[in-house]
């Protein structure tokens, strides 16, 4: 079967950086910063991306590149052994059960874009907005139809082969988006309480950091860059052979942050000056987000533009994480694209529904004190992805032959390239068992 390619440099990038950019940051991003003391997890979180994260997305990319094959064969192939293609298959039961959850929350996207079309958001006070989210969210039935509506597009996006249509799309608005979070920005920067919410987001007081504050940034790290599952592998395994690595991977984990940073710029100052907790979890953004629209000019215009991006934002992210399962089942298993999609989805609704319930009828249907919702989001962006990590840094740095990592990141000869490699050798692996074994 021949492979699809990216057509250009920039088309590589910008594909992983659709990836990478989505709810992730606008929405978790906020929320986990919120519940973990704010400028300590920000800086914890900084560092995970520089010394984790951009050496991870430089080896899978690199291996998705050699292999040209989805991440099960990949690392089945590089160590020799079947049984390292476990990894693989690891990292695609992580991308089933954030579709499940993160459906979830496109979800709300879409019908917070319904309703900033139709009534808008008016009010700034903290328990209409709260009542406003509950009638929704806790509502089984819009939760459930709203989470399936965004698995079904999902579907026709990936089976249909409308994939590509959707990733030039997302090229063209995502420069969109980022103006209006510069708008939005100057906005928040505006309000009363400004510089209390600026405090909480950038002033690191460190007696506040808990093994669970490290864990929590590390696991939004590799959430945030999609890493540790595979996705950026698969990715990496369509690129151009001219695409050089690390550039690209400094570039995406840059304008990722980024994107982190000014969402919380944006929330943060409105917690403060509306009221608001900033320990309130995944509905933080949900409930900051109409208040600000509420009390700024131009608000009514732009709260539906920026719903429909963010929706945007998050489908070209769910058609990577999905892509691992597909190109696994198609690759492997020689199931059209049409039945691969269709399996991947039909699990993510089984799955998704019961996240979506989390919020409703299953809120006291609790595993390990934790809602279904929370459970998915917990395992796998804080246990599978990082564990993931670890075997990818360890394949990468001691059964990848060392020339062929070396050509694939454009790096022979380079002292970065020792520098790397130290990294996944050692430090990566380390660091992440570290964490681990202090948060049992
Ligand atoms: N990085 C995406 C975000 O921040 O929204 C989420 C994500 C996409 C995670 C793809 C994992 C993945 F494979």
């Amino acid at each position: 079967m021949r492979r699809g390619a990216f057509a250009t440099r920039i088309g590589a990038i910008a594909t992983a950086v659709g990836s990478a950019v989505g709810l992730g940051n606008i929405w978790r991003f906020p929320y986990e910063a919120g519940t973990n003391g704010g400028g300590a997890f920000l800086m914890i979180y900084l560092f995970f991306i520089a010394i984790v994260g951009i050496p991870l997305l430089c080896a899978e990319f690199a291996m998705g590149r050699d292999s040209r094959a989805n991440a099960v064969k990949t690392f089945a192939s590089l160590t020799g052994r079947k049984s390292m293609g476990a990894v693989g298959v690891m990292g695609i039961v992580a991308s089933v059960l954030i579709l499940s959850f993160y459906s979830v929350v496109a979800g709300w996207t879409i019908e917070y874009t319904i309703i900033s079309f139709s009534r808008g958001f008016k009010s700034t006070d903290v328990e209409t907005l709260h009542s406003l989210f509950n009638s929704s969210i806790a509502s089984p039935a819009k939760s459930l139809f709203f989470t399936w509506l965004f698995l079904l597009i999902n579907y026709f996006a990936l089976a249909r082969g409308v994939r590509k249509g959707i990733e030039s799309l997302s090229n063209l608005l995502m420069p969109v988006l980022f103006l209006i979070l510069i708008v939005f920005c100057v906005n928040s920067l505006m309000l009363p309480d400004a510089g209390r919410g600026l405090r909480f987001l950038f002033a690191v007081d460190f007696s506040q950091v808990s093994v669970t504050t490290v864990l929590s940034a590390m696991g939004q790290a590799f959430f945030s860059l999609s890493i540790g599952l595979g996705c950026m592998l698969t990715y990496g395994s369509y690129f151009k052979d001219s695409t050089i690595i690390p550039r690209t991977a400094v570039s995406i984990a840059s304008l990722d942050t980024l994107v982190a940073i000014l969402s919380g710029i944006i929330i943060f100052p409105a917690v403060f000056s509306f009221g608001m907790s900033p320990t309130a979890g995944p509905t933080l953004v949900f409930e900051t987000l109409p208040a600000i629209f509420g009390a700024m000019a131009g608000g009514r215009i732009l709260a539906p533009l920026f719903f429909i991006l963010l929706f945007i934002a998050s489908l070209t992210s769910t058609i990577s994480m999905s892509e691992i399962s597909i190109s696994f089942c198609t690759e492997q298993f020689g199931w059209s694209r049409k039945k691969a999609s269709a399996a991947v989805i039909g699990l993510s609704m089984a799955l998704g529904g019961l996240c979506a319930l989390s919020f409703g009828p299953l809120a006291n249907f609790k595993i390990c004190s934790l809602t279904v919702f929370n459970l998915f989001d917990f395992a796998s962006s804080n246990v599978l992805l990082p564990l993931g990590g670890v075997c990818a840094s360890l394949i990468a740095g001691w059964a990848y032959p060392r020339s062929r990592l070396a050509a694939q990141l454009s790096l022979t000869g380079n002292k970065l390239f020792s520098v790397i490699r130290f990294l996944l050798r050692y430090i990566i692996p380390l660091c992440i068992l570290l964490i681990f074994i202090n948060s049992l």
